[in-house]
């Protein structure tokens, strides 16, 4: 996973993250892909939000989002660009325009294991990931900036913050902390 965060980082080195940069994100992910399935290979997870990595030096952060069957968030954006992988089992992401008080549907996809999207403020931002059949599926998101809260829609309202729950991985699940790091790198959140 060391490979990953040193090429994301490489890609912002370059400035500001736009449309290209956030497309060479993604080809990061996808590179990663083979290692993330074969971390999370055979182990079950507690449903919820973990963080895996902060960057003490561009603020992005890498994720892991555990879904039990059933489970959706609500209709929502995160103010920062994202990058969002399928590591195990489906999900499906809809897409919104919130313009007004009203989150008009833009269209819907399910993405299979492997899969690899990405959110890009302003055009490409609100969204509601769900579950899709099957047993727990895992994602890994990287995000421009630590999420401690996100834009949630509200009917008659429009798009409202509120704070993002997030769990540390637990000790025994380090399967992503098996790098070289030194401590200044090392995840402090
Ligand atoms: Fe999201």
């Amino acid at each position: 996973m060391k490979v990953m965060i040193d090429e994301i980082r490489s890609v912002l080195k370059t400035g500001e993250v736009d449309a290209t940069q956030v497309r060479l994100i993604q080809e990061v992910v996808m590179d990663a892909m083979e290692t993330m399935v074969e971390r999370v290979s055979g182990r079950d997870f507690e449903a919820g939000r973990y963080l895996l990595y902060k960057d003490q030096d561009f603020g992005f952060v890498v994720m892991m989002l555990v879904w039990a069957p059933g489970q959706q968030t609500p209709i929502h954006g995160h103010g920062t660009w994202g990058v969002e992988a399928v590591i195990k089992n489906r999900v499906r992401v809809t897409n919104y325009c919130c313009e007004t008080l009203e989150a008009k549907e833009l269209g819907s996809v399910v993405l299979p294991p492997g899969s690899v999207a990405y959110v890009l403020p302003p055009d490409a931002d609100i969204h509601k990931v769900e579950h899709f059949g099957g047993p727990q599926a895992i994602t890994i998101h990287v995000y421009g900036k630590e999420l401690l809260e996100n834009l949630v829609f509200v009917r008659g309202v429009g798009l409202k913050g509120m704070p993002c729950s997030v769990k540390n991985l637990p000790a025994e699940l380090d399967w992503f902390y098996d790098l070289k790091w030194s401590s200044s790198e090392m995840p402090t959140a």
